[in-house]
This record gives C-alpha cells, structure tokens and sequence, in this order.
C-alpha cells in the first residue's frame, strides 16, 4: 500500500456525514506577542477553487504553512478529508495529496528546468529522493517515466521550449510556472498557492487561469492565496477575507464585492 493510500485508510466522517476537503476550526496562531491568525474557521469543498484574499499582513501565507504542516497552530484544529492534520508533520500531510507552491517558489538553482520539475515526484516514487538523489536511482525505467510525465506537464504550462534551461534563465514568469509544474508532479488532490499571479504578465496571467480551470474541472482543489483581485473575482467560486488574522467575510465573488465590510476596509482601497 503506499504512503497515500495508507494515510488515507482510516478517514473518519464529521457527525453530519459531510466532509469537506479541508476545514479549518478555530485556528488561532501567533508569533511571540502578535496574534497572526485569530479563531478562524472556514471550509473548502471538494473540486472548487478558494480564494483567500485581504491586505498585507492579513495572516494569508501564515495560514497556508499551517495548512502545510510547515508551522503549528496554537489553538484549533485543521481537517483534511476527515483526518486531523494539524498534528502531523509536513511530510505525513504531503502524502495524504497536499502540494504547496511558495511564494518563492525556491527552485534548484542548478538544475535544469526539466531536473527541477521531476524532483515534483519524490512524493510517489520509491526512489523516495529529492533532485540528485533522482539521477542515481537505480530505477533506470523509473527515471524514464518521471521524465515522460514532467515533460508532458511542462507542454500544459506552456513551457515545452526551455526544457533544458536553468531558472535563472526564465522570466519571473515562467519560474512561477515552473515551480507549478512540479507541484502537479506531486498529483495533489489540493493544491495550495501563496499569490501565484505576482509578477506574471497578462499572457502569463490567463494561461495560469486557463489551467487552474482546467485542474478544477478534473476534480482538484485548490486553495489559492491573492491579492489580485481582478483575477479572484474572475476564477474564485468562494472567497475568504482575512483582515489582521480575522476571518471578516466569506462567499461568492458577486457577494464579497458587495459586502460593505469589505469595501470599507479593503477593496475600497
Ligand atoms: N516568521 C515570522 N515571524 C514573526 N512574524 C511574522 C512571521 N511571518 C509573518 N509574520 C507576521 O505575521 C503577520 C501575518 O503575516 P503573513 O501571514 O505573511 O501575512 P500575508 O501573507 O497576509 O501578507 C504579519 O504581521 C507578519 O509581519
Ligand atoms: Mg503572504
């Protein structure tokens, strides 16, 4: 049985029979004396793309390394198709079909574009080792397959001509796609993305949407943190707004850009 499937074995329901994708209960985080993240709690239903929205400093990238695993609440609870998760290490979340893309996207300076794509595998294969540890795998006919499917993946980001490039050598852009590219090597049931739209430019920005869509219509979630919010009124199914760590409002696109809490305090801007 593999890591997955066996994390996945022993999904336990809520009381109503109903479970989301990912729910978050009363999640409280803070750093030293700043409270980031206050008492928030919200879902995200299977198949759909989440907006979280709100100002600078709104605890929008605190939330996703929590949802990560990559940092621990300290009040609250965070669910992920019937587990608890906020009590697992990042890698025991990751196996259970949770990717993150970063902000940073922190690629491998010294790889190749395809060589950075394929390390997206380590999640699935047995080879089990992140970039170099890849190219000595005994699994000759592995590699192989790894390597079909990242190029396959890089033709969907639009990224066929610069295979063999270094990042480095990409616009801003393109890493971004990059570092998407190799997430979906990871085969996440939900993705998360800390701004995946900063610094694209408007081709970027609607081949992005045009395979988020894509990703949604094939059943994946998404759970994507924004800030431009042309492009989440556009794509968004649901939108949360966080305000100083709060959760002050959540709905569809239509009713967050009428709320007039939101209005005063952010899209009003
Ligand atoms: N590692 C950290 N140490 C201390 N404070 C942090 C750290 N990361 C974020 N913060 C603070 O927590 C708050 C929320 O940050 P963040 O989640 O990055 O907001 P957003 O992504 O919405 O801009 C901000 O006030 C920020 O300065
Ligand atoms: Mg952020």
């Amino acid at each position: 049985m593999s890591a997955r499937s066996e994390a996945r074995a022993d999904m336990a329901m809520s009381g109503d029979g109903h479970c989301p994708m990912l729910e978050y209960r009363g999640l409280t985080v803070s750093y030293g004396e700043l409270l980031a993240v206050k008492d928030v709690s919200f879902s995200v239903e299977r198949g759909e793309i989440l907006c979280i929205i709100g100002p600078n400093g709104a605890g929008k990238s605190t939330l996703l390394r929590m949802t990560s695993g990559l940092l621990k609440p300290s009040g609250g609870q965070i669910w992920l198709e019937g587990r608890r998760i906020d009590t697992m290490p990042a890698y025991q979340i990751a196996a259970l079909g949770s990717t993150q893309v970063f902000q940073d996207i922190q690629l491998f300076s010294n790889m190749s574009v395809l060589d950075n794509v394929m390390t997206g595998a380590h999640v699935w294969t047995d080879g089990g080792l992140v970039g170099t540890g890849l190219r000595l795998s005994r699994a000759v006919s592995e590699e192989r397959r790894i390597r079909h499917v990242a190029v396959d993946q890089l033709a969907k980001v639009g990224l066929s001509g610069v295979l063999h490039e270094f990042p480095s050598e990409l616009s801003w852009g393109e890493q971004k796609l990059v570092g998407l590219a190799r997430a979906l090597l990871c085969k996440p049931t939900l993705l998360l993305l800390d701004e995946p739209y900063g610094g694209l430019d408007t081709e970027e920005i609607e081949r992005l949407s045009a395979l988020l869509r894509m990703l949604r219509s094939r059943g994946m979630t998404i759970l994507m943190v924004e800030h431009l919010t042309d492009v989440v009124m556009d794509i968004a199914d649901r939108v949360v707004v966080l305000h100083y760590g709060e959760k002050i409002a959540e709905g569809t696109p239509a009713a967050i850009r009428e709320n007039e809490q939101v209005i005063s305090t952010y899209l009003g801007d």
